[in-house]
């Protein structure tokens, strides 16, 4: 879809890039000619990750051990980082989540969702930001965040407000230091199977067959139809896209709002010949 040197040249930052959505989009940079960073707390799938992908990619990568709600760790990540020079572009990535009813919630569990998601966001865009409109050096931020962050959804609230606020902060950030030389954008996803994610958010089989079932296109998202829209997103092709979420979800979420959407699922063909304009009889004279 690319040349394949689209990214030639540029030095990128996953956090939550060692599984998942973030890996995958961590091996098509690396197709396309960057230079990857990547963080996450856990150092055994890091150092996995980092092997993997080089050995897939023949590119470099860089692990990082480094929970992204301790701001004093991202700081001593991002001098470590600063030190090869700076970076071209972050993906904000990193995510916690999983579902709950809300009254059985506990503050701990806002707290590690909304740290890792809302504060884990801040504090790595911050430290990149930072040094960025010090040396004047043009850069790009992908905020990955989902399609509930605009609609909002039950049973997930923790995640639910920490993207509202990460979408929010892509938009502010967009007009505030886009005449800066650096860009905001999101990426909405639907689902896409990734074990972080399904393990958590559908548990049971039979919750990934009523959600294929949901979707317009009748199956879920995948990792290289996302990679593929993130490279083009940070990639100067797409350098006037600037403060935009693009929702990838397969028209989902739309078919959720629209007002008669479920008739497709609850009308019989009968019922349906039943309510057609009938044909009009005789020549009318
Ligand atoms: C209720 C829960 C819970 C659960 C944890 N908690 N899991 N509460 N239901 N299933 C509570 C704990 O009791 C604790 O409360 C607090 O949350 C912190 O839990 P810890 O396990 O100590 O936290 P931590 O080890 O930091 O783990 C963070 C985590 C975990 C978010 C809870 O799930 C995680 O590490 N996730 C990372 C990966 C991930 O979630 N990937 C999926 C992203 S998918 P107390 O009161 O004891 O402090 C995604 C997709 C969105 O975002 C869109 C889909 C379409
Ligand atoms: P995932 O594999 O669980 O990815 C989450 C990553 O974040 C993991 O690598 C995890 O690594 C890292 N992480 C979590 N807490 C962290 C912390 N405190 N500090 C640093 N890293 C941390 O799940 P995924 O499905 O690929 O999700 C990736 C992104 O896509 C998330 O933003 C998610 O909200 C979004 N998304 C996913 C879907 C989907 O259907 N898959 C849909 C919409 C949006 P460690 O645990 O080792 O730290």
């Amino acid at each position: 879809m690319f040349e394949k040197n689209l990214l030639a040249g540029k030095r990128v930052l996953v956090t939550g890039g060692a599984t998942g959505l973030g890996k995958s989009m961590g091996k098509r940079f690396l197709e396309l000619g960057a230079s990857l960073y990547i963080c996450g707390r856990r150092e055994q799938v890091l150092a996995e990750a980092q092997a993997e992908l080089q050995k897939a990619t023949g590119g470099t990568v860089k692990v990082f051990s480094c929970d992204v709600r301790d701001n004093q760790r991202v700081e001593e990540m991002m001098n470590t980082i600063w030190q090869d020079g700076p970076l071209d572009t972050l993906v904000n990535n990193a995510a916690g989540n999983f579902i709950c009813r809300t009254e059985d919630l506990s503050i701990g569990a806002f707290e590690a969702v909304i740290g890792i998601v809302l504060m884990g966001t801040i504090h790595v865009t911050m430290a990149c930001g930072k040094r960025w409109l010090k040396e004047g050096h043009k850069a790009s931020v992908l905020n990955i965040t989902t399609t509930y962050a605009e609609s909002g959804s039950p049973y997930v609230l923790p995640s639910a407000v920490a993207k509202a606020g990460v979408l929010n902060m892509t938009r502010s950030l967009a007009v505030e230091w886009g005449k800066r030389g650096i860009r905001f954008n999101a990426i909405a996803p639907g689902p896409i199977p990734t074990e972080g994610a399904f393990s958590r958010l559908m548990p049971v089989k039979s919750m990934e067959e009523m959600a294929k079932k949901r979707n317009p296109l009748g199956r879920f998202g995948t990792h290289e139809e996302l990679a593929d829209l993130a490279a083009f997103l940070i990639s100067d092709q797409s350098g006037y896209i600037n403060g935009d979420q693009i929702v990838m979800d397969g028209g989902e979420w739309l078919k959720g709002a629209s007002e008669f959407s479920h008739l497709g699922d609850l009308l019989t063909e009968e019922q349906w010949q039943a309510i057609k304009p009938k044909k009009k009889t005789g020549s009318g004279s």
